[in-house]
């Protein structure tokens, strides 16, 4: 029952949140791609994000799940998460930057709280790179810092949210 109710979209806020198919793979790569060279504040910190359908297959296959947004039948926002043990872990959260603003990422980030909760996850975990200006928002869902650690020429933030 929990597969199928994950299976069936569901119309939330105006938004048409599914879960991704194999044909949706290619607008996904394009989209993350799009989405990560252009920073959510203007000017800021952004990076290369190049997946590719095979990878995307490959997550599913271990387990990952892939949130879409569509709206007019074109895919402007997307989030992963995968299940570890008792934590769910969430990646690649992604907004087309024409839609940015309107609540998208806020709408595909609870979404995935809701199902890891559902499914029996008790923390919820993801990594953030400092420079991208992203701990206040996602502080702003609960996420707590836990750990920072050197990345390169970067700053990596550890968050974490306890969903029980
Ligand atoms: C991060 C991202 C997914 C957010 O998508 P979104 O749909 O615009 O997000 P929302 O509409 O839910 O929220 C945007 C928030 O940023 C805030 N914001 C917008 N511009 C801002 C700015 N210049 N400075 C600070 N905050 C800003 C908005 O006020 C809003 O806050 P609120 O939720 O408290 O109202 C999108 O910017 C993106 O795709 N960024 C590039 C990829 C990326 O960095 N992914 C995350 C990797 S960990």
């Amino acid at each position: 029952m929990a597969e199928l109710n994950e299976k069936l979209s569901s119309v939330e806020h105006g938004f048409d949140i599914q879960l991704a198919e194999p044909k949706d793979f290619r607008a996904i790569c394009e989209l993350v791609s799009r989405a990560y060279q252009t920073p959510m504040i203007p000017g800021g910190f952004s990076n290369r994000a190049d997946d590719t359908e095979e990878m995307l297959a490959r997550e599913i296959a271990e387990g990952t799940k892939i949130f879409i947004v569509k709206k007019d039948g074109l895919i402007i926002g997307t989030q992963r998460y995968r299940l570890e043990n008792d934590c769910c872990h969430l990646t690649r959260l992604a907004v087309a930057p024409e839609f940015r603003n309107q609540g998208i990422g806020r709408k595909l980030v609870e979404k995935v709280l809701i199902e890891g909760k559902n499914r029996g996850a008790k923390t919820a975990k993801l990594e953030v790179l400092e420079e991208r200006g992203l701990v206040p928002y996602y502080e702003s869902f609960g996420f707590q810092t836990t750990e920072t650690k050197p990345h390169h020429k970067h700053t990596l933030v550890l968050m974490e949210k306890k969903l029980v």
